[in-house]
């Protein structure tokens, strides 16, 4: 036996395991140390949390706005308390560095204040009518029980994004964490108890995509799914869920890249590519996992990156010399290897790192070095394919209509950036380039809360998350009609 923690999952305010005992484990993906012990759920732990979301939609829905506000104020407030604690907890379940843990548990802070503020306003619209003594108008009603299921590598930020956009909208929620990282959800989860949200307005359900996550898009009385994960998975979640016509928004992989062009502070340049494709082991939809350089600065980049990521630290999240953790299982450090055999098979080079650690503590781990790809052209399977670890690779363009031409031509569209001096190519980039989030001398990674989130193409299904596009998804617009002429009054025909 292990004295490893026992977490359950939380329905209607009760803190209840799967009701046949069956359990998971949550281990460290840096040494395999096990973290806790959470419940497997089933179909029976999913009908039981809807029923709770069901019943406390109505009392949820009359609160008043600012009041739910207030709660999601309180919350950001322990979480703010909790931060450090949290973020320890992150970095043991799923990896990443702890300065980067910090910033994710920092990201549900911000949602917090934003969506509390939101309580205030959630404004519609008051317009004219075309008829005397009438009144019209539009305000958003919440949608009823919605499921948010959520990916393992932003396991607070993206939480947050969904839950609390749709709790300050009146929605209730079944939350269904990743496999991977149950603990950071059920820590969002006990700030939101501790900050008085009523029983059963959110639910936390642990298990895995098919045995939870599928049963929540399939069950009848869950009104909208929202989803972050693999293309694989989003399309078969809007398969499930167009069969009974519900809401879903989907936000999926990504292939970003960052343009460098001959006039680019290539200091800054290097800064910003290191940051993205190997921060969070380049486990982020918005990664930089292409890196689009013109011709006169190519050769040079390349050395400049060469030298600079082999000095990256790989070790455990939590020691203070570690620039890059460890890939969250050995399953996803085995398909990003794999990824080197392909791009050889191409014709591409690895001009550092490729290969998986063997020695001393590295091995107890699922770790993987950064690992730069040169000679790769825009067509190969690394150059179109979402790798999600810590791979890049270098196309050399000549032209900046080459650049943004070869940006454009994945099958993804969620991030991009332009490393330029010259305000003209900037403002051509703005406009051209096709992805949902473009940056100009930054890197793709970064996003802040209170813009819309989200990818053109097979990155998702149109919505945004975060921002007020969050809103968007997680309302329904009523148009109301007031008329106090006291007669029949024909809109199209007596005006
Ligand atoms: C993700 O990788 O799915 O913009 C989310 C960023 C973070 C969020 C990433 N704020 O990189």
């Amino acid at each position: 036996m292990s004295d490893a923690p026992v977490y359950h999952n939380s329905i209607g305010g009760e803190w209840l395991p799967a009701a046949d005992g069956r359990i998971s484990e949550n281990r460290d993906p840096a040494n395999g140390e096990l973290v806790g012990i959470f419940p497997r759920s089933g179909q029976a732990e999913v009908d039981r949390a809807v029923a709770a979301a069901r019943q406390a939609f109505d009392g949820w829905r009359l609160t008043p706005a600012p009041k739910r506000g207030e709660i999601l104020f309180r919350v950001g407030e322990l979480l703010r308390e909790r931060k450090e604690d949290i973020a320890r907890q992150m970095t043991r379940e799923m990896g990443k560095v702890l300065v980067e843990t910090r910033g994710d548990v920092q990201e549900g802070i911000d949602m917090a204040y934003y969506m509390a503020g939101e309580g205030r306003r959630l404004f519609g619209s008051v317009v004219p009518a075309e008829l005397p003594n009438k009144a019209a108008l539009a305000m958003r009603d919440p949608l009823g029980v919605v499921a948010c299921v959520t990916p393992w590598n932003f396991p607070m930020a993206i939480p947050s994004w969904k839950v609390m956009a749709a709790l300050i909208a009146g929605n209730t929620v079944v939350l269904k964490p990743a496999t991977d990282t149950p603990l950071s959800s059920l820590k969002l989860v006990e700030a939101f108890i501790d900050a008085g949200l009523p029983l059963g307005v959110l639910n936390l359900v642990c298990g895995t995509g098919d045995e939870v996550g599928m049963p929540l898009v399939r069950h009848p009385d869950v009104a909208g799914i929202s989803f972050t994960g693999s293309n694989d998975v989003g399309r078969a979640v809007n398969i499930a869920a167009a069969e009974r016509l519900k809401r879903v928004t989907l936000e999926l992989g990504g292939k970003n890249a960052i343009i460098v062009m001959d006039d680019a502070d290539l200091d800054l340049a290097v800064e910003g590519i290191v940051w993205s494709a190997f921060g969070t082991a380049g486990q982020r939809c918005t990664a930089c996992s292409r890196l689009i350089a013109q011709r006169g600065v190519r050769a040079e980049l390349e050395q400049r990156l060469a030298e600079r990521v082999s000095r990256l630290r790989l070790g455990h999240g939590l020691d203070a010399g570690t620039d890059v953790g460890p890939l969250i299982n050995a399953s996803q450090r085995d398909r990003v290897h794999g990824y080197m055999a392909v791009a050889r098979e191409e014709g591409a080079h690895v001009l550092v790192g490729g290969e998986i650690p063997t020695e001393g503590d590295l091995a107890k781990g699922s770790f993987y070095p950064p690992t730069i790809l040169t000679g790769v052209t825009p067509h190969m399977r690394v150059a179109q394919e979402e790798i999600f670890g810590p791979v890049l690779s270098v196309i050399e363009v000549a032209t900046l209509a080459e650049a943004i031409a070869v940006n454009n031509d994945t099958r993804y569209g969620l991030s991009s950036a332009i490393f330029t001096r010259d305000v003209n190519a900037a403002q051509i980039a703005m406009r051209d380039l096709s992805t949902g989030i473009v940056y100009i001398n930054a890197g793709t990674i970064g996003a802040e809360i209170q813009l819309p989130f989200g990818g053109t193409r097979g990155t998702g299904n149109g919505h945004r998350e975060a921002g007020l596009g969050a809103l968007e998804f997680f309302t329904e617009w009523k148009a109301i009609y007031i008329d106090y002429s006291g007669r029949l009054q024909r809109a199209q025909i007596d005006s």
